[in-house]
C-alpha cells in the first residue's frame, strides 16, 4: 500500500471538480474532464523495484494495491538507432501484450475501474484500444463492449473477440463508432481513451520509462504519431509531472505527425488556431490515427505548442517505405506506428545534430494485413 497524495476529477473548461472515487467520465453537462493529481515519485524506491509500469506506484491514481489489473506489462526497451542517418532513440510500444502502447493506459483505467466496483465497460476505438480494453477487463473479470468501425483489421476484431468482449461493428467511420459508444454510455461506464483522464494516466509511464532510460534526463524532442492524441497528452503529463517534481529540468519538445489524408490538429496548428480544423476522414493505411474530431484536440495543440513542438503530416507513401524500412531492420509494426518514424525521418532531416530524439513504434505488425 502506498499513499497517494489526494486527486479529484476536474472539467478541463470551468475548473468544477467532482470526486474521483465516485464512477464518472464526464462532467454534469457532458463536459471533458481532466485528472487534478500531484504525484510525488519515491525515487529512492525505484533500484529495488521490478521493470515494470507499475514501478510509478505513487504516480498511478489508484488507491489500493488489490485494485491492481495487470498483465505483467514491463518497461519497454527504448533502443538506440539510425534513422536517415541521424542517431535516435525508438522506444518499443509494439511489445506490450496486447501489441500497442494503449496497455499503458488500460492496465491503470481498468485497475481504477475494479477499484470503482464497476461492473460493466463499454467503448470504442480504431481498434488497438480496443484490444487493450477487452483484455485487461477480462483479466479482471469485467464485462465490456466494444464499438469499432466495420472496415477495422480482422485481427483486431478478432483479438477483441477472443478476450471475451461483445463487439460491435458500426457501419461509417471512426466518428460513427464514437458516437454509438457515446449513446451506450448513458446506461455504462465509459472506458475511453479519449475522454477517460485515468488512461491519459496510465499512458504517462512512458515518458516516466524515458526519463529512466536515458539516466533520469528529458529527452530534446519527441515524436509521436497523433489521432486522439492519448501518447502525446500522456507524454505530456508524465514530462510534467517529471518537471513539477524537480526530477528534470526541461520538458521535451513535443512533436504530433498526422496522415495527410486526416489531419485536423496539423491545420489547426499551420493556421494558428486553438481548436482542430474540422475535416473528413480520407482512407488512409493508417487506421489509428484516422480521427476527425479528436475530443481533446485543442488540449493536444497547446501541449505541442507550449512545449515548441510541431504538428507535421506523413503521406501514404512514407507511411509505407518506413513501415517496410523498420521491417527490414527487423521491426514488424502496423503503418499506424510507421508515421511516428516517417515523422521522426522527417523533424531529423531538419535539425542541428547533438539533439536527444526519442520516437516510438506503437503497435505491432501482426494484427494488420498489409496486402504485401
Ligand atoms: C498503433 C497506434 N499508434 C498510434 C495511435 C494513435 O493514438 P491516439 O489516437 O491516441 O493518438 C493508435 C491509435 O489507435 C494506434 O493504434
Amino acid at each position: 500500500m502506498v499513499k497517494l497524495e489526494p486527486y479529484h476529477l476536474v472539467e478541463a473548461d470551468s475548473g468544477r471538480a467532482y470526486d474521483a472515487e465516485t464512477p464518472r467520465w464526464c462532467g454534469e453537462s457532458g463536459a471533458l474532464l481532466d485528472l487534478a493529481f500531484t504525484p510525488r515519485l519515491n525515487v529512492a524506491a525505484l533500484a529495488g523495484r521490478k521493470p515494470q509500469l507499475w514501478r510509478y506506484r505513487e504516480c498511478l491514481p489508484v488507491q489500493k494495491d488489490e485494485s491492481i489489473v495487470s498483465l505483467g506489462e514491463m518497461c519497454t526497451p527504448l533502443l538506440f538507432m539510425r534513422l536517415a542517418g541521424h542517431p535516435v532513440w525508438i522506444k518499443q510500444e509494439q511489445l506490450f501484450s496486447t501489441g500497442s502502447f494503449k496497455d499503458r493506459g488500460a492496465a491503470v483505467l481498468i485497475s481504477k475501474v475494479k477499484e470503482l466496483a464497476v461492473q460493466r465497460v463499454v467503448q470504442d476505438s480504431s481498434g488497438n484500444a480496443g484490444c487493450a480494453i477487452a483484455a485487461y477487463c477480462a483479466r479482471a473479470g469485467v464485462a465490456c463492449e466494444i464499438f469499432v468501425p466495420e472496415k477495422t483489421s480482422a485481427q483486431k476484431i478478432e483479438q477483441i473477440r477472443a478476450y471475451g468482449a461483445e463487439i460491435r461493428l458500426v457501419r461509417g467511420d471512426r466518428s460513427a463508432a464514437a458516437q454509438a459508444a457515446r449513446h451506450a454510455a448513458e446506461s455504462a461506464y465509459y472506458a475511453s481513451h479519449c475522454w477517460n483522464p485515468f488512461f491519459l494516466h496510465g499512458v504517462k509511464t512512458f515518458a516516466y520509462e524515458v526519463w529512466e532510460q536515458l539516466q533520469c534526463r528529458a529527452p530534446d524532442d519527441v515524436v509521436l504519431p497523433a489521432g486522439n492524441g492519448t501518447l502525446v497528452l500522456g507524454a505530456f503529463i508524465g514530462f510534467s509531472e517529471l518537471l513539477e517534481q524537480g526530477l528534470t529540468n526541461r520538458m521535451p519538445a513535443i512533436h504530433a505527425v498526422q496522415t495527410a489524408r486526416c489531419a485536423p490538429l496539423y491545420d489547426a496548428f499551420l493556421q494558428g488556431k486553438l481548436h482542430p480544423v474540422p475535416t473528413t476522414a480520407g482512407e488512409t493505411m493508417a487506421e489509428g490515427i484516422a480521427i476527425a474530431e479528436p475530443i481533446r484536440g485543442s488540449q493536444i495543440l497547446a501541449a505541442v505548442r507550449q512545449t515548441g513542438g510541431r504538428v507535421i503530416v506523413v503521406s501514404e507513401e512514407e507511411i509505407e517505405k518506413y513501415r517496410r524500412e523498420m521491417a527490414l531492420q527487423g521491426f514488424y509494426i502496423e503503418p499506424t506506428a510507421a508515421v511516428a518514424v516517417a515523422g521522426t525521418a522527417q523533424i531529423l532531416n531538419g535539425q542541428p545534430p547533438g539533439r536527444t530524439l526519442v520516437t516510438a513504434l506503437t503497435g505491432h505488425g501482426l494484427k494488420h494485413s498489409h496486402g504485401s
